[in-house]
């Protein structure tokens, strides 16, 4: 399973990307929300573009999705042109709306990258996929919100996709802890996206730190030894 990162702060995103463990950016408009809020602490105070655009320099080469906010296909559709000028690792990211699937169909026939999001069901997969999706975010949290087996649907929905051939990439989304991520490895789904606090939560464990806190102890009986050659 490969790791993509859930975030639009450009030092979580730095902080990742240094660490070298995820393979593309999602963001969408609560996310920007957030960031653009000075008073929760939000940085982003220049315009969307440049905004993306540095999120595109802080992770070079990767895809980074960006969603749409028209309502209308043509609307949905000129703004993914618009977004996709911005840089070649544009991914549009369009809802599972009727008018969703016809912008994803028309930018998917212009070359463009989409990333359908917001599904919930495997009717909804069996759509977006026929629409050319190159990525379809299904919502772990967010099923598990409202009482429904999560590991099922996403289980059924990446069986379908591969019993169909299908080269619309499974990405599992709205994951909020690292259980959620070992119950998402196995359905199989290729990828998730996941908020930096959950890739941090999965960096540590206390026998580490234990186990490190002992090797520095015993490693000052030796330290003097270091730099001597002979
Ligand atoms: C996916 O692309 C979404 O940005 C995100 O994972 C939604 O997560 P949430 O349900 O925790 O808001």
């Amino acid at each position: 399973m490969k790791f993509f990162l859930d975030s639009v702060s450009i030092t979580e995103i730095s902080d990742s990307v240094q660490l070298g463990i995820i393979r593309g950016i999602t963001t969408n408009p609560s996310l920007l929300a957030k960031e653009a809020d000075g008073s929760r602490g939000g940085q982003f105070n220049i315009s969307l573009k440049e905004y993306i655009k540095a999120i595109c320099n802080a992770g070079p080469g990767l895809p980074v999705s960006v969603e749409v906010t028209g309502e209308t296909t043509d609307e949905m559709v000129q703004q993914g042109l618009w977004f996709s000028q911005w840089s070649p690792q544009i991914v549009v990211k369009v809802p599972l709306t009727g008018a969703g699937l016809k912008a994803c169909r028309g930018l998917a026939e212009k070359g463009i990258s989409v990333n359908v999001t917001l599904c919930f069901s495997l009717n909804q997969a069996l759509l977006a996929a026929q629409a050319g999706a190159t990525y379809l975010s299904v919502f772990w949290g967010r099923l598990e919100d409202d009482g429904q087996d999560a590991f099922s649907v996403i289980k059924e929905i990446h069986h379908m996709l591969q019993e169909t051939k299908c080269s619309t990439q499974l990405l599992v989304a709205s994951i909020r802890n690292m259980d959620q991520v070992r119950r998402a490895l196995f359905t199989g789904a290729p990828i998730a996206t996941l908020p930096f606090s959950v890739l941090k939560a999965m960096l540590q464990h206390s026998l580490t730190d234990k186990g490190l806190e002992q090797f520095r102890q015993d490693s000052k009986i030796w330290a003097h030894y270091l730099f001597q050659d002979h």
